[in-house]
């Protein structure tokens, strides 16, 4: 069977948010939990994050399949997709069902729950909404209470030990079956995140300097100054790396961003329009606007006058 995983797999123009309410579920595995919020919240769109790209290719068919049209899937990890990926205030609901709880200590930095991670996904949800977390693991459930009430901006009653859930995966069952118990933390926000945490960004300082004679420059001869040159700012690195270009008129550059851990490679389009230089991002990455990425146009614009 051939499938079409355009619609479901492409990133919107705008961010997840801004036309209507949304529900995320992270690290959703086979999909089976997402399959059930897309049924049951037919009037949102339901977003799943996953980091592993298999899972994303089965939940994608396994949605397909189903017939959802209200359902996106994101590539990637939730730490830097939540922040990039979606409106701030603008998701009614965030699930993670039985994360890997990472026992040991020198891999506490992979935890998904932390305090960072509740500023950054409260500065998404929504006055009011939740974040729910299920686990097989009590400290971890614990530990993950703690974080979102150091953040100051939440509320969370107890973890609850085998709470009714509105719906048991085929995962969940058979671990019950085996006298396996669930904990379930759910923390709502009650006030805003202060801004300070969700994000910072300002103007960098480039080591190239713009041509004075710019204008008289060929695409290429403009644009390959900033060939294998970087921008490393607190909070994002820029690499542009590779040129290609056709016929003088048109060009693609590669470029590597990271926003605090979050990679991302992408093309920015470069075209002749009247007698203007236009960049553009070309839409084969999908990359998501993040500081980095920003940054990365504005250099082209201070050092090859490339419009956006
Ligand atoms: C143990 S599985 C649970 C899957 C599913 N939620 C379930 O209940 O069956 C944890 C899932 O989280 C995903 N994951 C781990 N870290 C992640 C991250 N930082 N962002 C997104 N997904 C992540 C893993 O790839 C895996 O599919």
């Amino acid at each position: 069977m051939n499938w079409n995983f355009t619609d479901i797999l492409t990133p919107p123009d705008k961010p997840f948010g801004t036309d209507g309410p949304v529900i995320v579920e992270i690290g959703f595995g086979n999909g089976e939990y997402l399959e059930h919020l897309a049924r049951t919240r037919q009037g949102c769109t339901v977003v799943g994050i996953e980091i592993s790209r298999w899972c994303v290719t089965k939940a994608a068919r396994r949605a397909l399949s189903a017939g959802f049209r209200n359902v996106r899937l994101i590539h990637g990890d939730a730490r830097g997709l939540l922040r990039y990926a979606f409106e701030p205030r603008s998701v009614s609901g965030a699930y993670m069902n039985f994360p890997c709880p990472w026992p040991k200590r020198r891999h506490t930095e992979r935890r998904v729950t932390s305090p960072r991670f509740a500023a950054l996904i409260g500065g998404r949800l929504a006055q009011g909404a939740a974040f729910t977390l299920a686990t097989d693991v009590e400290w971890y459930a614990e530990q993950t209470r703690e974080a979102f009430l150091s953040n100051g901006c939440f509320s969370a009653g107890p973890v609850e030990r085998n709470p009714e859930r509105e719906y048991v995966t085929k995962y969940e069952r058979k671990w019950r079956e085996m006298g396996r118990e669930t904990f379930v933390t759910r923390a709502v926000k009650m006030a805003e995140v202060p801004e300070s945490d969700t994000g910072k960004e300002g103007e960098e300082t480039l080591d190239i300097e713009a041509d004075p004679d710019i204008e008289r420059l060929s695409l290429s001869d403009r644009l390959r100054p900033v060939l294998g040159e970087s921008i490393r700012k607190d909070g994002y690195v820029v690499i542009f790396k590779e040129l290609f270009t056709s016929g003088g008129d048109a060009a693609l550059i590669s470029v590597i961003t990271s926003d605090e851990d979050f990679e991302q490679h992408y093309y920015i389009k470069v075209v002749l329009s009247g007698s203007r230089w236009m960049g553009k991002l070309d839409s084969i990455g999908h990359p998501y606007r993040t500081p980095g990425v920003r940054a990365s146009m504005r250099a082209l614009s201070k050092i090859a006058g490339i419009e956006f």
